[in-house]
């Protein structure tokens, strides 16, 4: 048995490498692609899993035909491993519903996802979440290391793995370890709040590559580093690992940014399962039925209250209420994926998001004619095209997001140009999506003004629009997910030679 710099005590230990698997790439991520379901008659089926890193990286993997450690989204369950008609091997790993209180939604998302979200909900600081986090990094490495072949090359995702990287190289000294962040990381005088601090940042230490989407997360992380006992030489570079970091026991790794993006190929067609024509009578139904408004808005997110989505509702409201949008001519359609639904802070964002929907139809709509379309459930890919499709406006206002996926596959929609972006100057996407009407959420009036100006434009100024828009779908069509994908991985064996 030895002990990680984590602390985290490891039985099979040793320096040579344990017993390999037959996988020459493995990701690992605390959820598969795929949630398991269980249907009223007991037959167990399985669905798209939710979020912006199961939708970036199922492409890379189905290219890579690798092995995607991960949970299969439900307690006390663990299928055998299978392979997907991809060719992706998912090998699931089971969270019991002790693990699920304590390490997902405990630790994971109600400690670091607010610690690292700049503190728009106050995080909660609890041993025992830490203890169970601890344990299930712990258990994720463990079966990286028995399917990873000798010599791999393991891709660790997300806050909820950051222990991955420092147990997996105890385990198995012989991989190649990558880490990517996908959640934004936080100034080091917020970081600096962990209780865990010193355990978790050695614990990631140990990768031979640490990826984030933007230059300032690297900047933050950088800076936290230059507190500690670590070298720190090179500079900030994107698409590369232009730091590298020594650490004490002479262990080099490397550090960029490296900004996620979508896969732009499946968003050329507007449909998958259905013809051209199909798809453009279904969208022209859809906007008849809600009434032939002639702006539509259009919200996309996991309901979560990084989104802003109360305050997106908010702005509309004031703007209906001022007579600046008309209710008879204009809709906002929200899409709200359930998420984290047991967690206090999103419990409320719900109750408080369904409220303003009620109160605004309420108050502006007719009968059979709302003016909020609100869904609080997944949909389909080709239904989501659809209604990015339908869509004049998109509003993408998160106080803070890592990247914000959303953003880049309603611009990858819009190869003719039409339509506007209104976006969070805090969503990672604002470093890209420059020509996007950008807005500080907090800020009201600001959001109201973003809003406006896309309506305005688009009625008065239609060819500085629409420069905008073939700007920005120029930039996403140029950087998909693939340029990221390689990139690290790139970077990856370069840090490792
Ligand atoms: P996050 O990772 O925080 O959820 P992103 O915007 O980066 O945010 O990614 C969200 C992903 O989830 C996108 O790929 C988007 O298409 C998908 N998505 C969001 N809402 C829905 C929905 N209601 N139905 C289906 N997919 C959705
Ligand atoms: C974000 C996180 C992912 C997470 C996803 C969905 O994209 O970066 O790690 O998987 O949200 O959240 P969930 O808690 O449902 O996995």
């Amino acid at each position: 048995m030895s002990e990680t710099a984590t602390g985290v005590s490891v039985k099979g230990a040793n320096q040579t490498g344990g017993a390999a698997g037959n996988n020459s790439f493995v990701v690992v991520a605390n959820r598969l692609p795929v949630d398991m379901i269980t249907e009223a008659d007991g037959a167990k089926t399985w669905q798209a899993s939710p979020g912006g890193l199961v939708s970036a990286l199922s492409p890379v993997l189905e290219k890579h035909q690798g092995c995607w450690v991960g949970w299969p989204g439900v307690a006390d369950e663990s299928p055998e491993p299978f392979r997907t008609e991809r060719g992706v091997l998912l090998h699931p790993v089971e969270l019991t519903q002790y693990d699920y209180e304590e390490f997902y939604e405990g630790f994971s998302n109600a400690t670091l996802w607010p610690l690292y979200h700049n503190l728009i909900v106050t995080p909660e600081f609890n041993r025992s979440w830490w203890d169970a986090y601890r344990d299930v990094n712990l258990r994720f490495a463990t079966e990286v290391a028995s399917v990873a072949a000798h010599g791999a090359t393991v891709w660790v995702q997300d806050y909820q793995l950051q222990l991955v990287p420092g147990i997996l190289r105890q385990l198995r000294p012989d991989l190649t370890i990558g880490f990517f962040l996908h959640i934004p990381f936080p100034p080091p005088e917020i970081y600096r709040q962990l209780p865990w601090r010193d355990e978790m940042l050695r614990g990631l230490m140990d990768a031979d590559l640490i990826g984030f989407h933007l230059v300032s997360n690297v900047r933050n992380f950088v800076e936290l580093c230059r507190s500690y006992d670590f070298e720190i030489s090179g500079d900030i570079t994107i698409r590369e690992a232009g730091i590298t970091i020594t650490t004490p026991s002479g262990h080099k790794l490397g550090v960029g940014a490296f900004p996620i993006s979508i896969d732009t190929s499946a968003m050329a067609t507007p449909t998958a399962s259905g013809s051209h024509e199909e798809a453009d009578e279904a969208l022209e139904q859809m906007h008849l039925d809600m009434g032939s408004p002639s702006t539509v808005f259009l919200g996309v997110d996991r309901l979560d209250y990084t989104k802003g989505i109360l305050q997106r509702l908010l702005a509309f409201e004031e703007l209906l209420d001022s007579g600046a949008l008309d209710p008879a001519d204009v809709a906002l359609v929200q899409l709200a994926t359930p998420s984290r639904e047991r967690i206090d802070s999103y419990r409320i964002t719900r109750s408080n998001v369904e409220e303003a929907v009620g109160r605004i139809n309420g108050r502006f709509a007719q009968i059979g004619r709302p003016v909020v379309h609100y869904q609080h459930r997944s949909v389909s890919k080709d239904v989501l095209m659809r209604y990015y499709r339908l869509a004049d406006i998109m509003l993408v206002t998160p106080f803070r997001d890592g990247m914000n996926l959303v953003a880049k596959e309603f611009v990858a929609t819009r190869a003719d140009s039409s339509g506007a972006l209104v976006l969070s100057e805090f969503a990672g996407a604002a470093d890209e999506l420059t020509q996007a009407h950008l807005c500080n959420p907090f800020d009201i009036e600001d959001t109201k003004k973003a809003m406006l100006q896309a309506a305005w434009g688009l009625k008065d100024n239609p060819e500085m629009m629409k420069e905008r828009m073939a700007s920005m779908y120029n930039q996403v069509m140029e950087h998909d997910v693939d340029l990221w994908a390689s990139a690290f991985l790139s970077a990856l064996d370069k840090a490792r030679a």
